[in-house]
Order: C-alpha cells, then structure tokens, then sequence
C-alpha cells in the first residue's frame, strides 16, 4: 500500500539537511520538504493568493522550483522513459503518459514532491481550500505528460473532477525544447466576469496552479524535431468518488492516457473486479 518512495533511509540521529537516500542517491522526502519550505518563504504568497482569485482559480509562476530539483525532474523523465504511454484520440489528443504506478517504482523522486507538507500547505494558501492527496489507484495523482513527436498536443478541455469535491491541477514545466504553448481562457465559467484569454510557454522549473473544472486549456501541437515534457500534480477536497463517475473516470484515463492495464489491472489487483 505504501509507495517505495515513503521508505526512509534516514538514520534516526540525522536531522541536518541533505541526507542522501541510500538506494538512488536522491534526497529524503524530509529534506525535500526542507527544501521547498525556503524556497517557498521566498514567495509573496498572500499577494499570489490574491492574484490566484483574481484569475478565477488560476496561477503561473515563471520560476517556481528549485533548480537543482529541476534536474532531478529531468533525471526522472530519462528513468521512466521506458514506461511511456503513447495515445491518439484524432481531434482531441495526441501525445504520451507515465502514470503514478510506473512513477513509483522507477522515479520515487516525484513521490516525495508530491507529498511534501510544505508544498500541499502552500498551494492551500494559494487556492484558500484544504487539500488532500488523490487516492492510491488515481493514476492522475502524478503523472509525466510526453510531447515527442510532431503534432503531439492536448486540445482544449478542463481537468474535470469526478471526485466529490473541487480538483486542483499543479502542473511543472520538466522539459521545453518546443514551441508549444499552454492556452487558456479565465473565468468561462463566471457569467459575472468576461473571459479572458492567455497563453504561456511555461519553461522548466515554472509552475501553473489551477482549479480544474475553472480552467478551459490546451496544448499547442509540438513541432519538428521538439520535446516538451511536463508534470502534473493532482490534489482533491474531497477523494470520494461516486461509482458512475468512477467508472467514466477509469475508461477516460484507460483511453485517453494510460492503457487499460495501468488503470484496471490495479483495480483488479486491489478490489478484484476487472
Ligand atoms: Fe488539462
């Protein structure tokens, strides 16, 4: 039930920073926290609170993480690279996917990010909601999103939650060798207010916040010779999930990203329904 990336390899005396996990080299969720707790001191985060209203749910911050957290996303795109999904729904999607389970096992790096209490505390100072973590068999929780080949693209949707309450998408820029952009329209869903467009081509290490079901959003297709690789965090308000929506949920993500054997082999293995 617990994922590889929760074994700490931490020795009980060590409390000083930058403690290296003995199987990959990678820094321990504790220090992960750390870490993100002084970069995120740095951010003007009521300001951003505000901003983040004002847009209708919705954040972009150009430099966002860590740098050398940025390369250890870039690590973890080569580590998981064999586990890419590639699917093509002609008219909506092109493009791969690495799911939460193969993330596990081969890039607990991201595990950890994912979970950081300092992280999950500030985006609920950003969004003014208390969040939790997506639960064990969402395949979404933390995904990397692969743009390889020409025309590779997302056309446009929302994060829609089929969870009970409101789902939060984070996404991280990983790897932008592209041309590809994120659009998006503010407020489409607020009769009060006029919508909005933008467009960014957030670089690695920039961070988009967004309430899913808010924010209508592409991807741009990606061009000749292009890569572009992204990772997206999902948090929830509430992880109940009605059996319907759980249903519709599963065959989009089997579909749509990552193949029916990611989503509903796990399934099986955890409730013994196929
Ligand atoms: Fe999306």
């Amino acid at each position: 039930m617990n994922q590889a990336a929760n074994t700490s390899t931490e020795s009980p005396g060590e409390t000083t920073a930058r403690i290296p996990d003995t199987r990959s080299g990678a820094p321990a969720a504790r220090d992960i926290d750390a870490t993100l707790s002084a970069r995120l001191r740095e951010l003007t985060t009521a300001q951003l609170h505000q901003s983040f209203d004002q847009q209708g749910s919705f954040l972009y911050l150009e430099d966002f993480l860590p740098r050398e957290y940025t390369e250890r996303l870039i690590d973890a795109v080569h580590a998981v690279t064999p586990a890419v999904n590639r699917n093509y729904l002609p008219g909506h999607k092109a493009g791969g996917s690495v799911s939460r389970h193969a993330i596990d096992k081969l890039a607990p790096f991201i595990a950890d990010l994912y979970r950081s209490p300092a992280l999950i505390g500030w985006l609920e100072a950003i969004s003014g909601d208390k969040l939790q973590l997506s639960p064990a068999d969402d395949p979404h929780a933390y995904a990397l999103y692969f743009y390889t080949r020409p025309g590779d693209h997302i056309g446009w949707h929302y994060d829609t939650s089929y969870y009970e309450g409101r789902r939060y998408t984070l996404l991280l820029g990983v790897i932008d060798d592209s041309s590809c952009r994120l659009d998006y329209e503010l407020h489409t869903r607020n009769d009060a207010v006029p919508d909005e467009p933008g467009s960014v081509q957030y670089p690695p290490g920039a961070l988009v916040f967004f309430d899913g079901d808010k924010l209508r959003h592409r991807i741009t297709p990606l061009g000749a010779n292009e890569m572009r690789v992204s990772l997206t965090f999902e948090y929830v308000t509430n992880p109940n999930m009605r059996p319907w929506q759980r249903f519709i949920s599963n065959m989009k993500d089997s579909i749509a990203y990552f193949g029916f054997g990611q989503v509903f082999r796990r399934k099986a293995g955890k409730n013994g329904s196929a």
